[in-house]
Order: C-alpha cells, then structure tokens, then sequence
C-alpha cells in the first residue's frame, strides 16, 4: 500500500508520522512536504495544486491512496479531476469533491446549508455588488462588533470584526470592491457569538462518521490572546469543558445534522471535516466548517489517535469506515509552535534550526522547514511544533516548554501562554 499525502506543513508532518507507524503501509510519499515529512517518507518536488503534476507523481510512484492535507486543491476539484481521468478514477482520495468543499470554499453556501437544516450558527446575511446598498441598512438591525467575511478562501485574512458601524460598511464595500480579489465578490456579515472556540473533527466516507479528538487551537500570535491572527501558535487535546454532556450536544445538533444535510444535497462527502465551533454558555455554535484536518490541531489529535490511522483512511477509501474502530489514547496532548520572528507579517527564510537532536520526549513536527545541504532550515512562518504527553495539560506543556528552550534559530518565537484559559 503506497499513500500520497499533499501539503507542506505540521499537519502533513503529523500523517506521516502517524501513518508510518502502520504495519499495512509500505511506502509514503509527501508533496512537497518538508524537512521533517523526509523522515517519515520521500518527498516529491510537485505543487498540490498542479493536477497534471499530481498525477504524474502517482502513476510513477504506483500510489493506491491520495490523502490529501490543504483546503486549496480541494476547493479547486482535485477529487473530481481523478475521477473524471480513467488512469486515476480508482484511486481513492481522501479528501471531498469541490461540491463538498463549498462548506469550506464558501462560507456563503456554509451559512445557507447550517439555516437550512437548523444547525447552530450566528445569524448573518449575505451581500455582493448587487444587494451592497442594504448593508447599511443590515448592520443597523446588528449589535456590534460587526463579523465581515470575504465568501471565498482568503488564506485566513478574510474574516474582519469592528466595532464601528461606518468602518464596517466600509470594509464591507472594500472586500466588493475587490480587496481580497475574486473571494470577495460575496460577503457575509453575521451576528458575533462571544465564547471559547474548540475545533472538533470527523472522518467519514459519506455514510458514517468516527469522531476524531477534539482541540483547542490559539490563533493569536500574543500571549493572553491579542495580537494578530495566524495560523496557530499551540494547541491541546483533550479540551476540559469538551466533556460527555456538550459533546453529545455537538453531536445531535450538529455533527448528525451537518451528515443528513450532506446525504439529502446529495453529496458523498469523503474525507475530514473540521467543525470550528464556539461554546456560549454551554451551548455549541457552528464558527466555519473547513473541507480538511486542522493545523497545529492535528499536531494533538492526530498523536491522541492509539488506533492505526491507516485503518480508518482505508475505511473510507472502501466505503467501509463503520467497520472500523478508532481508539484515543486518554493523555493530555499538548504542542508549541517556534515561529519565525516577524510572523504573521513579513519575515525571513533560511535561518539553520539548531538543538533538533536534543529533544527529550517529544516529538518535533515540522511546519515550515527545508533540508539545505545537509542543513535544516526554516522554511516558512510557523517553523516546528513541539508536542509533549502528559497525565495533565500542565505536565504536558512543560514538557515541551523544557524542549523549546534546547531549538534555536534565529528570531524564533513561541507563546510561553498555550493552555492558559482551560
Ligand atoms: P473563520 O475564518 O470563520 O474561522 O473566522 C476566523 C476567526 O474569527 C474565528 O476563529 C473566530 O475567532 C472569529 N469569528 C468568526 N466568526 C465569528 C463570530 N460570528 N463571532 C465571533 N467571532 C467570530
Ligand atoms: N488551526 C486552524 C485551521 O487549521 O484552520
């Protein structure tokens, strides 16, 4: 058994790794992956989003399964391109077909698809070019702050919340106006939900699902949660406010709605799907749905998985996922990332990372790293996720605290804070 993973970065490090481990895989390629994905496989200098490339890579590498890791070769139909070629039309991916991928791709379709079948989520109205004379009007019936969202993929800069209502309408104007090109042409404007966000995930292979751990993620690059949006700088596993009674609420209320919803659409949704959600006072709200894996998430659930991954990617590839168990390993999972100094905003490549072979109980993902004669080097704003066990959080993130003290590289960065609210 020969699997293809596409992407570059912690995420894609974490499936190969968890994937190698797997007594039915023979060999595993990653595209383009990185220094780190080098050991769990070989990487191949091909770019996900050219199909043609793609494909090349799996007929001479005899490849029996795609997995593939980023929203954007989703989004653009890589599902549908091998099933519409007959060299590849039976070569499973796991990963939805751009119809599928509009929940991700379109947070216009999300919105539509969450009011249709009754799924928990901010009220909102979407606008474009045509309807824009109304958005004043809209806002006004709103409190603030205002939630803006370009429709479309924005590598994750599309969504803005401000207080005032003029600036809101400007901004609104602006992203129809073309701020973020052709992911702007419609935008949704939705009601802020206050609460703590936790990102649950499932995989299916259309008919039934296997929940997957849950997580937190910390998106600011500032401790105590200020600063820019990245990304990612850390996250844990398993979430403590997460227990048995909200679960089964993220369950009935929206995990089965969001698959009925999918089945009566008439998609068969194959791959993960990533439920970004909010808790307001206990209650679970759907943020976004995202078409894939989260990352650094799967940097913790992937490790919390004690079950052979693989089993569960071949159930889906066969249609056969409720046949297939899934056992959690109940530690705490914790992992930091060492990011690149300037980030999110501009910053330098290429810096050698020092003290890899240093680290003592935990395991080092990859993000953004590149082999350089020998040398590894960074490669990208976030640069390595350090992830630690532990019978509790805290003993987890020491671990890996202890950890980053021993990697170096120039401008490295981490939050000394993930774990800090929970
Ligand atoms: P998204 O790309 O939809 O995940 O939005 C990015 C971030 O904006 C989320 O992770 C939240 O922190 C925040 N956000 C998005 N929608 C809302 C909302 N309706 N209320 C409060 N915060 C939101
Ligand atoms: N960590 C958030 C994401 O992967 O979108």
């Amino acid at each position: 058994m020969n699997l293809l993973i596409l992407g570059s970065g912690g995420r894609e490090h974490a499936l190969s790794w968890k994937l190698a481990q797997s007594t039915k895989v023979d060999r595993i390629f990653i595209a383009p992956g990185n220094a780190g994905t080098s050991a769990s496989g070989t990487n191949l200098n091909v770019d996900p989003g050219n199909f043609p490339e793609v494909k090349k890579a799996v007929l001479e590498n005899k490849i029996n399964i795609v997995i593939v890791g980023p929203e954007a070769p989703l989004v653009e139909g890589i599902h549908d391109f091998f099933l519409a070629d007959s060299d590849l039309k039976n070569i499973p991916v796991i990963g939805p077909d751009k119809s599928a991928a509009r929940l991700e791709g379109s947070k216009d379709f999300a919105k539509e698809f969450m009011t249709k079948y009754g799924i928990p989520t901010a009220t909102y109205r979407s606008f474009d070019k045509t309807t824009a004379s109304g958005v004043f009007s809209f806002l006004k019936t709103m409190a603030p702050p205002y939630v803006i969202k370009a429709d479309g993929l924005a590598a994750g800069k599309g969504v803005l919340i401000i207080d005032d209502i003029i600036e809101a309408e400007k901004e609104v104007v602006s992203i129809l106006n073309g701020k973020f090109g052709k992911a702007g042409s419609r935008v949704v404007i939705e009601q802020f939900l206050k609460g703590i966000e936790l990102s649950v995930f499932i995989i299916t292979d259309g008919t039934s699902y296997k929940l997957l751990p849950e997580a937190k993620d910390y998106k600011r690059a500032g401790e105590g949660d200020t600063g820019l949006n990245t990304g990612g700088m850390g996250a844990v596993s398993p979430v403590p406010f997460a227990g048995k009674a909200f679960m089964d609420k993220v369950k009935v209320r929206i995990i089965d709605p969001t698959m009925n919803g999918l089945a009566d659409e008439g998609i068969r949704y194959k791959g993960f799907i990533f439920f970004g959600l909010i808790n307001v006072d206990g209650e679970p709200y759907v943020i976004e749905y995202n078409a894939r894996l989260g990352d650094p998430e799967s940097e913790v659930i992937i490790p919390r998985i004690k079950s052979d991954l693989f089993d569960l990617i071949e159930g889906v590839a066969e249609g056969n996922l409720e046949k297939r168990k899934i056992e959690f390993d109940d530690r705490f999972v914790t992992t930091v990332m060492a990011v690149s100094g300037g980030y999110p905003g501009e910053y330098s490549k290429g810096y050698p990372v020092y003290g890899l072979k240093e680290v003592r109980d935990s395991v080092v993902f990859h993000a953004g790293t590149k082999i350089n004669d020998d040398d590894i080097v960074t490669y990208g704003g976030r640069v390595l996720a350090v992830t630690s066990w532990g019978d509790t959080m805290k003993e987890a993130l020491l671990t890996s605290y202890r950890n980053l003290l021993l990697i170096r590289f120039k401008g490295a960065y981490y939050r000394n804070d993930i774990g800090f609210d929970l």
